[in-house]
């Protein structure tokens, strides 16, 4: 049990994990991600979010009660130190054994580098039509937090999308790759940046990237 260690105490090795989920049919989980409603911190209407906060005691996944998300603008020049409020994910999906094991297999890698005990899951469609989608509108960046995952459930019709991980100190590239579905990239938050290149539509019907991004701890507004 993790909890309550110190954090020097872990033995912590993951610098960065490419992780290819094949156990489980991750085509089960798109259709949550249809009628996400639309980011409204963000001007342009391409970024489509819900949020849940999430406690892993004994292997099973507990949903926290809801809180808003707030992060450091030293982490986030552009939305740092505003308080964000987004939807809960769909208990239907919550309930899915596969969004279960996608967690606990996230946390599998947390536990060995974080003292918390907490998931956020962020899930996230970036669209992209006759403009481009960005999925990282605040550039190189880090989160804020000891580990963060990136799951790509699912790529259509488009191009781009390519996630960076970068050495902390000179922004040079340390690992570069299109994230396919069913691919899990985990990255120790405190070591690495990360950054994920614009999506475009391969043709005017438009596209879709849809994404779980994970944090280990969670991103909690202080509550009032
Ligand atoms: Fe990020």
């Amino acid at each position: 049990m993790l909890t309550g260690s110190k954090q020097q105490d872990l033995n912590c090795t993951i610098s960065y994990v490419l992780d290819s989920l094949k156990f489980f049919n991750v085509a089960k989980l798109i259709p949550s991600f249809t009628h996400l409603p639309v980011d409204p911190y963000l001007k342009g209407d391409y970024r489509f979010r819900k949020l849940s906060h999430f406690q892993i005691t004994h292997s099973h996944l507990v949903k926290l009660p809801h809180r808003a998300m707030l992060q450091s603008k030293a982490y986030n020049p552009l939305l740092g130190n505003v308080k964000r409020e987004y939807a809960e994910l769909d208990q239907a999906l919550v309930n899915l054994e596969e969004f279960q094991l996608l967690i606990l297999e996230f946390f599998e890698f947390c536990r060995r580098c974080s003292t918390s005990n907490k998931v956020d899951v962020h899930q996230i469609r970036i669209t992209a039509n006759q403009h481009v989608g960005n999925p990282a509108p605040e550039g190189i960046h880090r989160d804020g937090v000891d580990m963060i995952g990136i799951f790509c459930v699912n790529r259509d019709n488009i191009i781009g999308g390519e996630t960076h991980i970068y050495q902390s100190k000179d922004y040079s590239l340390a690992f570069t790759k299109v994230l396919e579905p069913g691919e899990l990239l985990v990255v120790n938050d405190r070591q690495f940046y990360h950054f994920t290149t614009p999506i475009q539509a391969r043709s005017m019907t438009g596209g879709v990237r849809d994404v779980f991004v994970l944090t280990c701890p969670g991103l909690l507004a202080a509550q009032n």
